[in-house]
């Protein structure tokens, strides 16, 4: 079994690496000095996000999907490090297809992690505060019961998705697989899509910069921990730097709780946009089925304990890095 003292000179797979938050882990890997390769079957990720590190010697991207059990034996053998991050996420694509959603998040990680386990190789999985479901107990502790709801509501088959994927990492690690499972909470930043169709930071920003109105679900009461993408990767490689880690499962999120109708007004006051707030049954949107959470928090007692992790940008400061950028695209 091979424990890490620094990412440094590091051969590292980054699975989903051409997404949001994974091609923010490949800037920080390779800024330390890491060798990078990505594989994403560019479903959901885009190029783009990783154009700057074209011609770099120590980066290469392999389309693929991770669900090609022999591009992933060829792949695993040659690298040291593996950040799963490859998956069908966000509310929209989930509901719009359940069955995809089920077989990339499922067969993908199982793929991953079996071709992991053959060489023993440092692995990080990416879950989801999505597993917490409905738990009553708040902020979300990684010991708490995850409360999910049936099986008829779509939406829960991304959180059992993630699930399989921890259960799995946790069947394997007590035979020797180095694996940490980290749950991220709500990650905003640069290179969101600016479809909305996964994030409402994403979302309000564009309808403020296009002078549309934000449409805020229900009466916006909902709190979530928006972490800006650079915490969120921070603490991914704190996770796989940590010989204590492995075996365990860490919340990575802000512990800054923000109303949702808060975040809206927060980005109209940031862009100056003179947009309205409106409000609109989320089961409209999502369907009758649709199940949405009041509160979505992060405790991160034991990321900070054991991997030496708290988020650190504040919303505003986040909220105004990510409007810049979005501006940079044109809205
Ligand atoms: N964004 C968040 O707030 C958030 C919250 C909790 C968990 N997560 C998890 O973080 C990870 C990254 O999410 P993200 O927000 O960057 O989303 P994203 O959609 O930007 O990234 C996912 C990437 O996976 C790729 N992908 C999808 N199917 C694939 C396949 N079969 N083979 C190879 N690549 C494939 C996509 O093309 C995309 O680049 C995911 O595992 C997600 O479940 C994200």
């Amino acid at each position: 079994m091979t424990l890490l003292s620094t990412i440094e000179n590091k051969r590292c797979l980054v699975t989903g690496g051409a997404g949001f938050i994974g091609s923010h882990l490949v800037d920080r890997l390779l800024n330390q000095g890491a060798g990078v390769t990505v594989v994403d079957d560019l479903s959901l990720g885009r190029t783009a996000n990783l154009a700057h590190h074209l011609g770099n010697p120590r980066f290469s991207l392999v389309t693929g999907s991770v669900t090609d059990s022999r591009l992933l034996a060829d792949l695993v053998v040659e690298h040291q490090v593996i950040f799963h991050l490859a998956a069908v996420v966000g509310v929209k694509h989930v509901l719009d297809d359940p069955l995809n959603t089920l077989h990339v998040n499922v067969e993908g990680t199982r793929v991953v992690l079996m071709e992991a386990f053959k060489h023993q190789t440092r692995t990080v999985v990416v879950s989801s505060s999505e597993v917490y479901g409905k738990s009553r107990h708040i902020p979300f502790s990684e010991s708490d019961d995850l409360v999910l709801g049936p099986s008829s509501a779509p939406r829960w088959s991304y959180a059992v998705s993630k699930l399989y994927g921890e259960h799995l990492a946790m069947a394997l690690a007590p035979q020797g697989l180095p694996v940490t499972i980290v749950r991220y909470f709500n990650a905003y930043g640069p290179r969101l899509a600016g479809d909305g169709y996964g994030s409402v930071v994403a979302k309000f920003i564009v309808q403020a910069l296009t002078g549309q109105p934000l449409t805020v679900h229900d009466d916006g009461c909902q709190k979530r921990g928006f972490t800006y993408v650079a915490d969120t990767v921070a603490g991914t490689q704190a996770a796989a730097l940590s010989d204590r880690a492995v075996g365990r499962v860490y919340n990575i999120g802000s512990q800054e709780h923000v109303r949702i109708v808060d975040l809206a007004q927060t980005i109209l006051d940031l862009t100056g946009s003179k947009s309205k707030i409106i409000h609109v049954p989320a089961r409209s949107v999502f369907g009758p089925n649709f199940e949405d959470i009041n509160l979505r928090g992060a405790d991160g007692t034991r990321a900070s304990q054991e991997l030496g992790f708290t988020a650190q940008i504040p919303i505003h400061q986040g909220l105004a890095q990510t409007i810049s950028w979005f501006k940079d695209q044109g809205y």
